[in-house]
C-alpha cells in the first residue's frame, strides 16, 4: 500500500481511486533510478531558480499479457510534446521531458521523421566522407547550435515510458519531487494517456492462444476476477477497467504549487468547447488546451479561468508547406500536410505568459 499522497481521493460508485491504482498495479522496475535522475535534475535548477515544464508526449499503451506480445496504444506521434519542449527550453525553461519511448524528441525530431529521414540529408563529398547536403547547412547548425546548448546546460531530462502503468508511476514521482521548485514548475500534459486498461489482477501471464486447439485455462487470480482477455471461440474478448483519473490527485495533491495545463483531444468539433470547460470545471486548473484531431497542427482552443475561452491559430499565409515524401512527391494527403509554422511557437509563448502572470499575482498555491 502506497501512504499519504493519495488517501484523499475518495471513490465514488464504488470506482477505483488512485490510491486503490498505485496498491494494486505493480511499482516499474525503472522508477527508482528514473527518480533519483528526475531529483538531481529538479534539485540543480531549483537552486538555479530556472522554471522547469515537465512536458509528456506520446501515448501509452495497455498490455493484454504480462509477456506481453499484444497491447492497445493510444493515439500521439510525440510532435505536440517533443516540439513544444523546444519552445519551451527556448524561453529558458529546464525541460523534463517524460515521453513514449520511440516517440518523436525534442532536436532530433527534425531529422527522424518519415518525411525527413536523416539519411536525406547527408551525402558524400568528393573525398568519399559522409557530410550534410549544404542545403540543409544553415537549418542544420541551427538545431544542432540549440541542442547543444540545452546539452551543456543539462536543461533538458529525458525520462522514457511505455505503458499506462508506467506513466503514471513515474508522473506521480515526478509531480512529488517538483515541490522544492515552488511556483516555478509547470506540468504540460500532452500525452494521450489510455482511459481503460488491464488490472494487474487481471492480466495473464502467456500470449493469448488464438487457435481453439491451444486455448489456455484461465485463471481467475487471488481476487476471484476474470482475466480482462480471453478467447471465446474464435473471437478475442476484451473488457478493460476504467482508469481513474488523475488530473485531480496532480492538482490537489501531488503538486499543487505548480501551473498545470492539460489538453483535451477530440474528433467532434461541437464538444471541443464543452468537454475544454468541463475538464477545467472538474480539476480546477489553470489551462485547459482543446484541439481537434484533424486540425490540430492548425489551431488550439485555449480555456482558462481568467481569460475565458480564445483560439490560437496559424495566420493564414502560414498555413500550409510542401512537404516531400521519401520519393521526392509532394505529398497531397491533408493528414500528411505540415503548416509553414508550427503551432507550437504560438502556444508556448502563451503558457508562458500565462505563468508569469500567475507568478507575479502570487496565486500559485506553495
Ligand atoms: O503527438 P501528436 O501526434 O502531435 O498529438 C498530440 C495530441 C493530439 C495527442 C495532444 O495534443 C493531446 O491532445 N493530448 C491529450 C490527449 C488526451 O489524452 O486527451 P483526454 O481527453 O483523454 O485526456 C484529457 C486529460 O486528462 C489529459 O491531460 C490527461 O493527462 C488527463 N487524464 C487522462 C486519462 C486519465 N486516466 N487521467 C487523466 O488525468
Amino acid at each position: 500500500m502506497v501512504d499519504g499522497p493519495d488517501t484523499a481521493n475518495i471513490g465514488i460508485n464504488g470506482e477505483m481511486t488512485a490510491a486503490d491504482y498505485f496498491a494494486t498495479n505493480p511499482k516499474p522496475a525503472s522508477l527508482d533510478k528514473q527518480s533519483a535522475l528526475a531529483r538531481a535534475f529538479i534539485e540543480q535548477h531549483a537552486k538555479q531558480n530556472r522554471r522547469v515544464a515537465i512536458v509528456t508526449s506520446g501515448g501509452t499503451t495497455v498490455p493484454l499479457e504480462n509477456q506481453t506480445v499484444r497491447f492497445i496504444d493510444n493515439f500521439s506521434a510525440g510532435t505536440r510534446g517533443a516540439t513544444s519542449a523546444e519552445y519551451f527550453l527556448e524561453a529558458g525553461y529546464a525541460v523534463l521531458f517524460l515521453h513514449r519511448h520511440f516517440s518523436l524528441l525534442p532536436y532530433s525530431r527534425h531529422y527522424s521523421h518519415s518525411t525527413n529521414c536523416f539519411l536525406d540529408f547527408m551525402t558524400h563529398n568528393e573525398a568519399g566522407a559522409v557530410v550534410v547536403e549544404n542545403e540543409y547547412q544553415q537549418q542544420m547548425a541551427e538545431v544542432l547550435k540549440r541542442y547543444q546548448k540545452a546539452k551543456s546546460e543539462n536543461a533538458l531530462l529525458l525520462l522514457p515510458y511505455t505503458t499506462v502503468n508506467e506513466y503514471l508511476w513515474l508522473l506521480r514521482e515526478l509531480a512529488m519531487q517538483t515541490r522544492p521548485l515552488g511556483a516555478n514548475g509547470l506540468f504540460y500534459l500532452a500525452a494521450a494517456v489510455s482511459d481503460f486498461f488491464v488490472p494487474a489482477e487481471r492480466m495473464v501471464e502467456h500470449k493469448i492462444q488464438s487457435s481453439e486447439d491451444f486455448h489456455q485455462d484461465m485463471d481467475t487470480g487471488e481476487h476471484g476476477r476474470e482475466p480482462a482477455a480471453h478467447m471465446e471461440g474464435k473471437s478475442l474478448v476484451i473488457d478493460l477497467d476504467p482508469v481513474p483519473k488523475f488530473l485531480k490527485q496532480l492538482v490537489d495533491a501531488w503538486a499543487p504549487q505548480s501551473m498545470i495545463i492539460s489538453f483535451k483531444l477530440e474528433t467532434d468539433p461541437s464538444l471541443l468547447a464543452k468537454k475544454a470547460r468541463y475538464a477545467l470545471e472538474k480539476y480546477s486548473h489553470h489551462l485547459v488546451i482543446g484541439n481537434l484531431l484533424n486540425t490540430r497542427k492548425w489551431e488550439v482552443l485555449f480555456v482558462s479561468v481568467g481569460r475565458g475561452e480564445r483560439w490560437i491559430r496559424v495566420p493564414a499565409g502560414n498555413r500550409t508547406k510542401s512537404v516531400s515524401g521519401m520519393d521526392g512527391d509532394v505529398l497531397e494527403n491533408a493528414a500528411q500536410r505540415e503548416p509553414a509554422v508550427e503551432i507550437e511557437s504560438l502556444i508556448v509563448p502563451e503558457v508562458v505568459k500565462m505563468h508569469s502572470e500567475l507568478i507575479g499575482k502570487g496565486t500559485l498555491r506553495k
